[in-house]
């Protein structure tokens, strides 16, 4: 099972204006993928359009979009359409975090949480698999998170569940789609550097975290990339994270639920 070798290939990535998403962008076009670049800033798409010209001779184009709203993703595959941009490989990165228990957030908020991170990742996936079954080849890389594979803690409660169900929906797209030659992989990061922590608010609260435990945009983004290539399900990067992963399957649930609400509560 292979992606397809002979260019054009062309990678959708959301969320590609800051952190990961940049990072995965780059990737592509470094191993020559022409590029959609899809986010709410477009001045950031732009100035990454021309670098990863400049840098990778990379035939990029830049959707504008706010995947919060629902008729984005029906948007986007539109425009794909009407641009003649087949898409091989679509990356959904985009995301954040808004933290606070259920009543703390205006339940407006929560939905355009919902919208961006499990509603257009699903309808994305949806309208772009055909054309990759049709060749018989393609990639779905979702970015998830390592929260997505254990207990939230607190002020957590929408974010892991998202999180949990977009490593959820990988796996059964990967058993589905493994005869079509499609490769579905869930990328579950921990810590990362990026622009996330200051969306979220939770950079001071968490400056005292050891720097052992951060990982840079970059190196997430490679270990993704490898993952998808090789078709491996799901994607921890880091020791430590992988060893949290094993730890929480092995302690009873209980316990790995005081675990995390007795870390997590110091993170604002
Ligand atoms: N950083 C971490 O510690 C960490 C850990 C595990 C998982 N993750 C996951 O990694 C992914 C990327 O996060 P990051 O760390 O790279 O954070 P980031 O630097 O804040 O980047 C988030 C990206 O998502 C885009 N985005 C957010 N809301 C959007 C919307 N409504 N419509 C379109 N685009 C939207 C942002 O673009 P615009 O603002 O321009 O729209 C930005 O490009 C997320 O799914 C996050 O949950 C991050």
């Amino acid at each position: 099972v292979t992606l397809p070798d002979a260019p054009p290939r062309r990678a959708l990535v959301t969320g590609a204006s800051a952190g990961i998403g940049a990072a995965l962008a780059e990737i592509f076009a470094r191993e020559g993928y022409a590029l959609v670049l899809v986010a709410r800033r477009r001045e950031r798409l732009d100035a990454l359009k021309v670098k990863l010209q400049s840098l990778h001779n990379a035939e990029v184009s830049v959707i504008s979009a706010d995947l919060s709203d629902p008729g984005a993703p029906d948007a986007i595959a539109g425009s794909l359409a009407r641009e003649d941009l087949p898409v091989d490989v679509l990356v959904n990165n985009a995301g954040y975090n808004q933290r606070g228990t259920v009543p703390d957030v205006p339940w407006p908020a929560k939905r355009k949480m919902l919208e961006t991170m499990a509603v257009a990742p699903y309808a994305l996936t949806h309208h772009l698999l055909p054309s990759m079954r049709a060749k018989g080849a393609g990639g779905v890389l979702n970015v998830a998170s390592v929260v997505g594979l254990m207990p939230g803690g607190v002020g957590n409660t929408l974010y892991s569940g998202v999180k949990a169900m977009q490593v959820s929906f990988s796996e059964a797209l990967h058993v589905d789609e493994l005869k079509h030659g499609i490769h579905v992989t869930a990328l579950c990061p921990g810590l990362t550097w990026s622009e996330f922590h200051d969306v979220d608010g939770s950079r001071e609260s968490l400056a005292r975290v050891p720097k052992f435990l951060w990982h840079t945009s970059e190196s997430v983004a490679e270990a993704g990339y490898r993952a998808l290539m090789r078709n491996n399900v799901v994607c921890v990067p880091g020791l430590f994270y992988k060893a949290a992963v094993v730890a929480g399957r092995i302690l009873p649930r209980a316990l790995s639920n005081r675990i995390a609400a007795k870390y997590s509560r110091g993170v604002r």
